[in-house]
This record gives C-alpha cells, sequence and structure tokens, in this order.
C-alpha cells in the first residue's frame, strides 16, 4: 500500500484541478471515524455515534481541507500572497499552506479572542499577524476590501476552492460507512464547512457511492446564534472563540442546506459545551476543542429525537491543544503540586 497523498491526489476527480495545477499539500485528511460508546449510551436506543476526528490534520483542524485547495489554486493563478480573517484556525492553515507553498500570508484577527495554539501556530509559520479591535465579522468585512483593492487574494470560505476541498471530509466519511450517516452534527460559525459537508455528501449520492443523504444538524453557541436567531448577533459571546461569529459569510447556503437535508439549526449554552468538552476528553480519551464538542453538545441535547438504530456522526473539527488555555480552566482536575520528591508521600497522595 502506497502512503496516503493528501486529499487533492486521493479524491483528484472530484476536485477542480489539472496536471497545471501546482498542489500544495501536507497529506491532510484521511483522519479517523472514532467510535464514541459512552456518548452512544447516554444517546440509548441502540443509536451509533461515531466522530469525525478531523483535529487530526495537520494545523490540527479540519481548515487544512480548504487550505490545500485554495492555495494550490491561489499558486495557480499567480497569486504571491494571500489573506485572510480567523478566529483562528483558519489563519493557521492559511499560514502554514501559503509559506509552504512560498507566499506570504496576511492574518487579520480579532485582538484578545484567539486561542493560544492558534496564535502561536500562525507566528511560527511565519504570518503576518495584525489584531483588530473588533470582532470576527468586523475582520471579515475588511479582508474582503483588502482582497478587492491590493495584490492578496481571500482564502476565507468565501473562496470557492476552500468548500470544495472541505467537502471531501464527506467523502471520507462514507468511504469508511459505506453510506452516509442518517445524522451529521456539526458545528456551525461561518456556516462554510456545514455547505461543504453537504456538498460532498450530494455529490457522492449522485454517483451512487451513497444511498442516503444525512439530516445535517448544524449547532451554534448560544451566544453566537445567528442561524437559530435567524438575524445577525452584533456582539456574539462564547467561550468557543472558534464559533464566536454573528454574521455567517455563508448563512443563505447553509440555510438552504437545512431545508434540503430536512436539518435544523439548535443553540448550546458554553455550560453544555464545556460538559460535552470534558466528557469527549475525560470518558473517551479524545481531545478537541470547544467549538468542536458543539456537536457532542448538540446531539446530547436533542438525543431523544435520534431514529432508534440510526447512524449518527458528530464533527470534531479541531484539536484541544489548540486551545490549552480553556482546558486547564475548565478541567475538573487539577495538578497536585508541591509535592516533595518521597515515594512514601506520593504513594500516601495516590491513596495507597
Ligand atoms: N470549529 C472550529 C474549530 C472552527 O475553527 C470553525 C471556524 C468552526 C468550527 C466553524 O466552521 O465557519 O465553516 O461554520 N473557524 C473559522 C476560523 C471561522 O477563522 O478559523 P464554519
Amino acid at each position: 500500500t502506497r502512503p496516503w497523498p493528501g486529499l487533492i491526489e486521493t479524491y483528484r476527480p472530484f476536485l477542480p484541478v489539472t496536471d497545471a495545477t501546482p498542489i500544495v499539500s501536507l497529506c491532510e485528511g484521511n483522519t479517523p471515524l472514532i467510535r464514541v460508546p459512552a456518548i452512544a449510551e447516554r444517546v440509548g436506543r441502540s443509536v451509533q455515534v461515531f466522530v469525525k476526528y478531523d483535529g487530526l490534520n495537520p494545523t490540527g483542524s479540519f481548515k487544512d481541507r480548504g487550505m490545500t485547495l485554495a492555495i494550490s489554486k491561489a499558486k495557480e493563478m499567480g497569486a504571491e500572497a494571500v489573506i485572510c480573517a480567523s478566529t483562528g484556525n483558519t489563519s493557521a492553515a492559511a499560514a502554514a499552506y501559503a509559506r509552504r507553498g512560498g507566499l506570504r500570508a496576511f492574518v487579520i484577527i480579532p485582538d484578545g479572542y484567539v486561542a493560544m495554539g492558534k496564535l502561536a501556530q500562525a507566528l511560527l509559520y511565519g504570518a503576518e499577524v495584525l489584531a483588530i479591535q473588533g470582532n470576527f465579522d468586523q475582520a471579515l468585512t475588511m479582508v474582503r476590501q483588502l482582497a478587492e483593492h491590493y495584490p492578496v487574494t481571500l482564502v476565507n470560505s468565501i473562496n470557492p476552492f476552500r468548500l470544495e476541498g472541505q467537502k471531501t471530509a464527506a467523502f471520507e466519511v462514507v468511504d469508511v460507512l459505506g453510506d452516509a450517516p442518517d445524522w451529521l452534527c456539526i458545528p456551525v460559525g461561518n456556516a462554510g464547512n456545514i455547505t461543504a459537508y453537504w456538498m460532498g455528501f450530494c455529490e457522492y449520492h449522485q454517483q451512487e457511492r451513497c444511498q442516503r443523504l444525512p439530516r445535517m444538524m448544524g449547532f451554534q453557541a448560544a451566544g453566537a446564534a445567528p442561524m437559530v436567531l435567524n438575524h445577525t448577533v452584533t456582539h456574539p459571546e462564547t467561550v468557543a472563540t472558534a464559533i464566536r461569529i454573528g454574521n455567517p459569510a455563508n448563512r443563505d447556503r447553509a440555510r438552504a442546506v437545512q431545508e434540503a437535508s430536512q436539518g435544523e439549526f439548535s443553540a448550546v449554552t458554553d455550560e453544555e459545551i464545556l460538559a460535552a468538552y470534558r466528557l469527549l476528553a475525560a470518558e473517551e480519551g479524545i481531545f478537541c476543542e470547544p467549538a468542536s464538542a458543539a456537536s457532542v453538545a448538540g446531539l446530547l441535547k436533542v438525543k431523544d429525537r435520534v431514529p432508534a438504530g440510526a447512524t449518527v456522526v458528530c464533527v470534531l473539527t479541531g484539536n484541544g491543544l489548540k486551545d490549552p488555555d480553556t482546558a486547564i480552566k475548565h478541567s475538573q482536575n487539577q495538578v497536585k503540586g508541591g509535592l516533595p520528591a518521597d515515594l512514601e508521600t506520593l504513594a500516601g497522595v495516590m491513596g495507597f
């Protein structure tokens, strides 16, 4: 068997690339679909639950799927610089792929609201990081204008190649399960990923690679839930900073996905997000970031409506290591510190 060549090579016939496209890849994709029995048990009624752990991509989030294609196409079209607004993950992915492709990367972030790991990545990958006194929505408005007036290519999910790359996650789910799941639970911020998954499922369905199409269940943080409220949220707030977004760029497409799939948008509170975050780590051994746990929090919230025996996939969009501050702050567990280097003391503290 040959090593995994990255998702563009793997799904080339489904993607808008030609022999002239210089492929910029870090062997992204091929992330595991993991069974989560402790969560399935809480849902009950023989429901099978899996998580698509996209936090195992090269920069630790699903953004790598979109970025391999967006950067490859930007390079093909002769771009020398790219720009994005970001709550952190897009900036890390844009920085890594842009630098690997030899392009400059500009990232505009909301000052003080980007998790530590993500900021560290953007800096070390060599992005030019500009922090504004404003939120993600304001940053996105600004990068759209910058990309319009200056020679920089926009790589937010308004760039069509981003969603084309991200749809491969749906292909991978079907390739493993043999069909689409009954339900797909996914966190929603700028509403690109839910749109991309649906594109992927529909394409596979047309090609008869799956028999069914899932209900698309989108979950937002209660303090940043424009898709649930059906209006823009001017001051979005949530512990899940990745989805601290009040004016999603892909709102119309995501609304169409919800309608076509008979899906729903629902809100989960920060407390519910953090409970699911701790549960995934402490009972399943899976460390995701808070925004990702919204998919599991959402499933647990609406669990009584999952049909008996159904198959559910929850998307875990980012790695827990992205946000160590939140992990330490909200862990119920603490370091037992200040102990002497003494065997008997340790054994005593261990309860022996
Ligand atoms: N989960 C994580 C970990 C994210 O970083 C994001 C978005 C989402 C979910 C929501 O996905 O926007 O396609 O609905 N992060 C963007 C960023 C906004 O800048 O990294 P979406």
